[in-house]
């Protein structure tokens, strides 16, 4: 909506009104918007402000924050007219609450500027998308714990290189997500606390002659303290790379869990199964179900990092202070905060209905020769071998039972001792799955009375 008269809000000393292409590469409002209920907080924080320190009167005042309540209705329920003539969330509530309240109006823009406004603003924006996250990654730790907990000693197959290494349990491959996710928690718990200064003050960039109480403001708003200098302030958006790049990270684990239950859930695997809720079918061969969701959650990290790149990219180099740039900051966090969100949901979800398929994870963790380890370590444990003589030894028995098609346990006494003669009976003992993972009690290891001990530590954490 254009409208040709110069803007009612700074026209002052221009006679002629923007063309119709400056008027679309300037405008923010077909994204800001959706910095509306914490614009119109600041400004009613604002305008408290203003009566309180006696720079506007109280009644002045109180018509703005009323008013400024009469636009949010508006806007909340869809019948507010957003205008790209007015450019942003800002100049938009301010032009309609000059309709609804008339003069006083024009007295809320006292000592501020849009410069310390949407620092404000989407400060207030990202903060509660720290919180959102926040308590996202804490349903899905949630989730995890009690897969954890109901295979705490399920046997399946530990990787490296996605090749068989050594059995571990079901919940300790879930609770390996867990500690990942603990990062991400406490990530987005730091930078929270490293943004919660408010801007709102600061003014276009110098700070202002006026006589404003700036602690009060950032009191009201949430904030511990009031930003220090107002260059600074005006011209940071590093709450928004902090909050892209713990994203990002949290993405990044996300993306490695997703893949990993693609790999699960295929008919070669059989580690999982997941949920019709989850899943997808082929419109041509009946019998696909497609892990639709985990491709998806492992394929966000994409728009996230890019997101990260993209508003870094726009804030190197920048000059102090506020620059038209840094408008080119929202879209970039509202897509990448939408898309965590609906990631950590799908996650979250995903995780509660899936089903582990306790017998196959035990049949895997059984091949492969998975407890070659173990026969290594008896060997150095009870025949008192350098571990790298009982690693030569187990290699070949490795090879004998290759050669014969079976596995480490089918081997007889015979076999064993045709590679070394003091090796007895009581070796068998070590190369089941269930005796290698209850033997790894080092802390932290596969051991289920490890696993289940960091269960508990995590519950206790999210007590
Ligand atoms: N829409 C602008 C933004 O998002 C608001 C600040 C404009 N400030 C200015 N001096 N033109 O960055």
């Amino acid at each position: 909506m254009s409208d040709k008269s110069s803007n009612q809000m700074w026209g002052g000393r221009f006679a002629a009104g923007p063309d119709a292409i400056m008027e679309a590469i300037n405008a923010s409002i077909g994204f800001d918007q959706r910095m509306a209920a914490q614009d119109i907080a600041g400004s009613r924080a604002h305008a408290a402000m203003l009566a309180a320190t006696g720079i506007v009167s109280d009644s002045d005042a109180a018509a703005i924050r009323e008013g400024l309540l009469t636009v949010l209705s508006e806007i909340e329920s869809g019948s507010f007219q957003f205008s790209t003539a007015l450019e942003d969330i800002h100049m938009n509530v301010e032009a309609r609450l000059k309709e609804i309240i008339g003069e006083p109006a024009g007295r809320l823009h006292t000592a501020r500027s849009r410069n310390d406004q949407v620092a404000t603003d989407f400060k207030l924006w990202v903060r509660d998308q720290m919180d959102a996250a926040i308590a996202g990654i804490e349903a899905l730790i949630r989730a995890l714990l009690t897969q954890a907990e109901a295979g705490a000693d399920w046997v399946m197959p530990g990787f490296t290189h996605l090749q068989t290494a050594q059995p571990v349990t079901w919940g300790h491959h879930m609770m390996a997500y867990v500690e990942m996710l603990g990062r991400d928690l406490s990530r987005f718990r730091d930078a929270r606390a490293r943004m919660n200064e408010c801007p709102l003050g600061s003014a276009a960039l110098a700070g202002t002659s006026f006589p404003i109480d700036r602690h009060m403001t950032a009191a009201a708003l949430g904030f511990d303290r009031p930003t220090a200098n107002s260059l600074d302030a005006v011209a940071d958006r590093d709450f928004a790379l902090d909050f892209l790049s713990c994203a990002s990270i949290c993405a990044m684990h996300l993306s490695r869990f997703a893949e990993e239950l693609v790999i699960w859930s295929s008919v070669q695997f059989r580690f999982v199964a997941m949920s019709d809720k989850w899943s997808t079918g082929s419109s041509i061969m009946p019998q696909k179900r497609n892990p639709d969701a985990a491709e998806l959650i492992r394929a966000k990290i994409g728009r996230i990092f890019g997101a990260n790149v993209a508003l870094m990219t726009v804030m190197k180099g920048l000059p102090l202070a506020y620059s038209k740039d840094m408008q080119e900051d929202k879209e970039q966090v509202f897509d990448a905060a939408d898309n965590l969100m609906l990631a950590l949901a799908a996650m979250t979800g995903m995780v509660s209905d899936m089903s582990a398929r306790q017998d196959n994870l035990a049949a895997a963790a059984g091949s492969g020769f998975s407890t070659a380890t173990d026969l290594a370590d008896w060997l150095v444990r009870e025949l008192n071998l350098p571990f790298r003589d009982a690693h030569h030894v187990t290699g070949s028995l490795v090879a004998m039972a290759e050669g014969k098609g079976c596995d480490l346990p089918e081997l007889t006494l015979a076999d064993m001792q045709s590679v070394h003669a003091e090796i007895t009976d009581a070796v068998f003992g070590v190369l089941g799955v269930d005796n290698s993972v209850a033997s790894r009690m080092s802390y932290g290891g596969t051991a289920p009375a490890q696993v289940r001990a960091q269960i508990t530590r995590w519950k206790e954490i999210l007590a």
